[in-house]
């Protein structure tokens, strides 16, 4: 099965996923700080993810993706909504984006509360 590793400045997880899952779900499942305000809908953009390795091996992006993509913040290349990307036979490596990051600490106020208690949240510029 394939292997999707999630990484940001507080997390480094990876979880194996049947071929067919979402990126979105395979976050739920890893316990990956990701937002999704609309639930999985594609009617957000709070499940922005940058696809750092297997981007090939993603489902096809179609246009109301491409669509919500325009919305979102820092878009790159490589970018994808998690709700709308399946997972195929290779691993994946997705890096979470800030505003993603940002929506996951708005949806979860008592793990934002204990980071931020901790020191780790918000986020240190660089
Ligand atoms: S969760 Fe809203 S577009 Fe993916």
């Amino acid at each position: 099965m394939p292997k999707v590793h999630f990484v940001s400045p507080l997390q480094d997880v990876t979880v194996e996923v049947k071929p067919g899952t979402t990126l979105l779900d395979a976050a739920e499942e890893a316990g990956a700080q990701v937002g999704h305000s609309c639930g999985g809908v594609c009617a957000c953009s709070t499940c922005h993810l940058w696809v750092k390795k297997g981007l090939e091996s993603l489902s096809e992006q179609e246009d109301a993706e491409m669509d919500r993509l325009d919305q979102a913040f820092d878009v790159r290349t490589y970018s994808r909504l998690g709700c709308q990307s399946i997972v195929g036979n290779d691993d994946v490596l997705v890096e979470i984006t800030q505003e993603s990051l940002s929506a996951f600490m708005d949806e979860n106020p008592q793990i934002r509360h204990q980071l931020e208690a901790e020191g780790k949240w918000p986020l240190k510029k660089a």
